[in-house]
């Protein structure tokens, strides 16, 4: 009877399931800056800077913006804390629409959005202490409570032990430092970062980044970061934006885009950081179609734990193919591993689609990329050219 009557019933109420929107929704990181289709034409017989530009990004994230000098990168973000006024479009902050304010309300609204810069911008005449107390004497903070905030704001970045120093007493990576705590002073949502490491030596950058990607995981604040150094966005962007001639050509998370570009442009520009593209000598042998007497070039990309798996070994053992090994490079992106191989494919006579298919059950990307005539070896192939 009960069994009976069981499967009548609706089902028992045992909590949301995956598909709930209530689940759906919660699990979706809340966007904190959302621009749409905006437009900044600075002189109209140049053309838009910008150009239909829509992005979003979620909160306590990290985002790189990256592009090109010249992209409008730096333009961007200028609208982002309204510095800039765009054509058209909007730009809305933790749900305020900056494009629409004006006056102490913009002021209002910028004050929960920092910004670092490439050469820092600190007062001279101020030591560091007095460089991150500025902020906080300007906004009416009551003097003790500063004194508290900028120790506590200078320990945070490393800098306790040097409140008295001037700019001129401190390293390039220091003064950054400051700016960092002086741009953190008021608590802000999201800090904009416009190539604050451009200035800085590889290993100085390194550390600046790392203090960056502490400061967002103690604080969880959106970290904007603009900049033409792809080791920057590699580093500690979990999500990236790539313009190109004021254009958004690819956005989502890091490993994804730098993994898998859809654009020919975003795989050119990404290639000095993913080897996307092969050397000259390597894509020199490729032909389209295969001929009698060539072998197919496969492009393997191993991404997570894939990366680990003994590919090579198994194309021997299943299908009796010799890979030559052309090309091959493992890189890491936001952490994770991503190589990518480049073989020929050489003896067996396998099924292509097999093998293709036998890849992409061990959870590889694998595409044939050309082919290469065989047992002709490169030196000879180049000299009967
Ligand atoms: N205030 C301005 N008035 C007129 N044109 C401008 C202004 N600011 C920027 N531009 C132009 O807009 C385009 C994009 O400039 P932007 O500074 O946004 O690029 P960027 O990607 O930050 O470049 P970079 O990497 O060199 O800093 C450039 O052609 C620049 O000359
Ligand atoms: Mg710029």
């Amino acid at each position: 009877m009960t069994l009976l009557a069981r499967t009548n019933e609706a089902p028992p109420l045992s909590g949301p399931t995956p598909e709930d929107p209530a689940v759906v929704a919660a699990s979706r990181p809340e966007t904190i800056i959302e621009v749409s289709s905006l437009t900044k034409t600075y002189d109209r017989k140049v053309g838009p800077v910008l150009d239909d530009v829509s992005l979003t990004i979620a909160k306590g994230s990290i985002h790189g913006i990256i592009g090109r000098s010249g992209a409008g990168k730096s333009t961007l973000v200028r609208c982002l804390n309204g510095l800039v006024a765009p054509t058209s479009g909007r730009v809305a902050v933790s749900g305020r629409e900056i494009s629409s304010l004006r006056g102490p309300a913009l002021r209002k609204a910028r004050r929960d959005i920092a910004m670092i810069f490439q050469h820092f911008s600190l007062l001279s005449s101020r030591t560091a202490a007095g460089n991150v107390a500025l902020p906080l004497e300007i906004a009416g903070v009551p003097k003790d409570v500063v004194r508290q905030k900028v120790a506590a704001l200078l320990d945070l970045v490393g800098l306790a032990g040097k409140a008295d120093a001037y700019p001129s007493e401190l390293s390039g990576g220091q003064k950054q430092r400051v700016g960092i705590a002086r741009a953190l002073a008021l608590d802000p949502a999201v800090l904009l970062s416009d190539e604050a490491t451009s200035a800085l030596d590889p290993e100085t950058t390194v550390q600046i980044l790392d203090l960056l990607r502490e400061i967002n995981r103690r604080t969880g604040i959106t970290v904007v970061l603009i900049t033409h150094e792809m080791e920057v966005v590699r580093r500690i962007a979990d999500h990236v934006t790539v313009l190109e001639g004021g254009k958004v050509i690819e956005t989502g998370p890091t490993f994804d885009v730098f993994a898998f570009p859809k654009s020919r442009i975003a795989r050119s520009f990404l290639s000095s950081i993913v080897a996307h593209d092969l050397p000259e000598e390597v894509t020199r042998q490729l032909i389209a179609a295969p001929i009698e007497g060539s072998d197919p070039v496969l492009r393997i990309t191993f991404t997570g734990d894939a990366a680990h798996d003994p590919v090579v070994t198994t194309l021997v053992e299943k299908f009796g193919i010799r890979p030559n090994i052309l090309h091959g490079r493992i890189d890491y992106i936001a952490g994770k591993p991503l190589g990518i191989i480049t073989v020929i494919a050489e003896g067996g006579r396998p099924d292509l689609a097999d093998v293709l298919a036998h890849l992409t059950s061990l959870n590889l990307h694998a595409e044939v990329i050309g082919h290469v005539v065989r047992s002709v070896p490169a030196g000879a192939r180049r000299a009967a050219r």
